[in-house]
């Protein structure tokens, strides 16, 4: 029977399509055919009795490897790990671990067997597919910005000029003018949609490809929770639904970045309202080891168990979804992973179906002194916020619009206009640079990608010339790169969005604050 079992096992071993490989305190105590080619190696006798340090481009990367995997299996649980493995000729390649402790409970002696496989291609296929995502989102942005900011500008002035002018005694006059708002309503608001879904598409590449900027922060659960709340609010009220919030006393703070925790807690909370009917909300915040633990209840339909971890995947929705398809994308969750796990935080969730689910998350508490971290806080705070809006009538103010973009500088001289300011534009760097050695300017909207000199390039040019240095200078851009641009000294960072009420108010501040000096 024994040699059965052994014959058995090697024709199992000798025809896997995975490596396997069996451990004994790191140390290959044995392996198989596809192991070996995985690794490059000639004979199975080269691999045994090395340590899994062979497997590793450096003793760092075995070491890492050996902390995430060994507390793991101590818990006798089933382990998975990614890393760059190395063969025997040193090329490189991405590998899967995937792997559990024969003996669980015997700390770091544990021996264990894992499989092994090459995912190279999946790691370049996602890699590719997230450049793809951010390009084409990126892409589709511009002109949606135009689209929206046109129709903003035509329902404004057909509210503000048409229709007091039209004769609405006329029925039919009067009716087809309430259509005509009706169906720019509609643009507008399927517009905003497709912003946000676009903007989610973006964040979510950005997070993967590891493009974004986090910012140091320190905030209360309570602040976060409390304007999760009130972002929230219009939904709670739509659907009838209350919110309860417990926060544990003399809770520490949170080191993060402030907005990305609010969007976390915004996604939950408006997960909570979509697949709840009556009720309240429950929303938890209380101190877990170096963690503060927040949590989001509803006693709303609840998730099945095989689906639960599902969830967390992209565009992933469970339930009927072609019956009763819920509204939105599927990336809110996707998008709160990211955030939690990039501050080494866990997110999960409990649910039984039919009575409701809560969803968890840790997030960082803080644990240093205070001081710099204040004053860099209140720098950054200076520098983002923005001045009060004023009322200015924005009379004989010129401003240069530079942006290689034909229909964005439309759009933007007409809101401008309208708000009753002077614009020039300018479709490149040079010719903006021509124009205002020629002409004075009082403020500068400057775009950060155009063919020839780019923005930043204008801005440094602008700003280290002691006669234009005083202009000041709005950046609007696709470009997330406000760091460069506040180093080089422009006045506002903007981040092309599909709205300017923001650019407006921007505009206003600083004109009008430059008037009263
Ligand atoms: N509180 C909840 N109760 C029941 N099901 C939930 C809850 N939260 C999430 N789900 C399920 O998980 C799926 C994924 O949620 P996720 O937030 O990622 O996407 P979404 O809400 O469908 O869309 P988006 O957030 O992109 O607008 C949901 O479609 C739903 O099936
Ligand atoms: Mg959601």
């Amino acid at each position: 029977m024994d040699n059965l079992a052994t014959s058995i096992y090697r024709v199992i071993l000798d025809n896997s399509l995975v490596g396997i490989v069996l451990l004994q305190k790191r140390h290959i105590i044995l392996t198989n055919k596809k192991m070996a080619e995985l690794f490059g190696y000639d004979a199975l006798e080269e691999m045994l009795g090395n340590t899994t340090r062979i497997l590793y481009r450096s003793e760092a990367d075995f070491e890492e490897s050996g902390r995430i995997i060994y507390s793991d299996l101590a818990k006798g649980k089933e382990t998975k790990l990614e890393f760059i493995g190395k063969r025997k000729d040193g090329s490189e390649f991405w590998c899967l671990l995937t792997g559990k402790s024969v003996n669980p409970g015997e700390a770091s002696g544990a021996d264990s067997v894992w499989i092994c496989q090459d995912i190279t291609k999946e790691k370049e296929v996602d890699m590719m597919k997230t450049d793809f995502i951010s390009t084409v989102s990126h892409e589709l942005r511009t002109p949606l910005t135009s689209i929206l900011g046109f129709a903003n500008i035509i329902s404004k002035k057909f509210k503000d000029t048409i229709y007091p002018a039209l004769n609405t005694e006329d029925k039919k006059t009067k009716k087809t003018a309430d259509q005509i708002e009706s169906n720019l309503n509609i643009i507008i608001s399927e517009g905003r949609r497709l912003t946000f879904l676009i903007n989610d598409v973006l964040d979510i590449a950005k997070m993967e490809a590891g493009k974004i900027e986090w910012k140091d922060e320190r905030f209360t659960a309570q602040y976060a929770i409390e304007h999760a709340v009130s972002a929230t609010s219009y939904l709670f009220q739509a659907k009838g639904l209350g919110i309860i919030t417990d926060i544990e006393d003399g809770l520490s703070e949170i080191h993060a970045d402030k907005d990305r925790f609010i969007q976390v807690v915004i996604n939950l909370l408006s997960n909570a309202v979509k697949f709840t009917d009556k009720g309240d909300i429950t929303v938890r915040a209380k101190s877990d080891k170096d963690f503060v633990l927040i949590s989001v209840s509803d006693n709303g339909i609840g998730i099945s168990k095989e689906n639960l971890n599902k969830v967390f995947e992209k565009f992933k929705q469970v339930g009927d979804t072609l019956t009763d398809k819920p509204e939105g994308t599927g990336l809110g969750l996707p998008i709160c992973r990211q955030i939690v796990e990039h501050y080494g935080g866990k997110i999960w969730a409990e649910s039984m179906e039919g009575k409701g689910s809560t969803f968890y998350f840790t997030a960082p508490r803080y644990l240093g002194k205070t001081g710099t971290a204040r004053i860099k806080d209140f720098i950054e705070q200076l520098k983002n916020s923005a001045p009060p809006a004023l009322i200015y009538s924005g009379v004989s103010k010129n401003i240069l619009i530079v942006d290689d973009d034909g229909s964005i500088r439309r759009l933007l001289r007409q809101e401008l206009e309208y708000a009753g300011y002077i614009t020039d534009e300018a479709a490149e760097g040079l010719e903006a640079l021509n124009k205002i050695k020629h002409k004075k300017y009082d403020l500068i909207i400057l775009d950060v990608m155009m063919p020839g000199l780019n923005g930043f390039d204008v801005a440094r040019i602008l700003k280290n010339s002691p006669d234009t240095m005083d202009i000041p200078i709005i950046i609007l851009s696709v470009v997330e790169d406000k760091e460069t641009g506040f180093k080089i000294g422009v006045e506002r960072y903007l981040i092309k969005g599909a709205e300017y009420p923001q650019l407006l108010n921007e505009v206003n501040g600083l004109l009008g604050s430059e008037t009263q000096n």
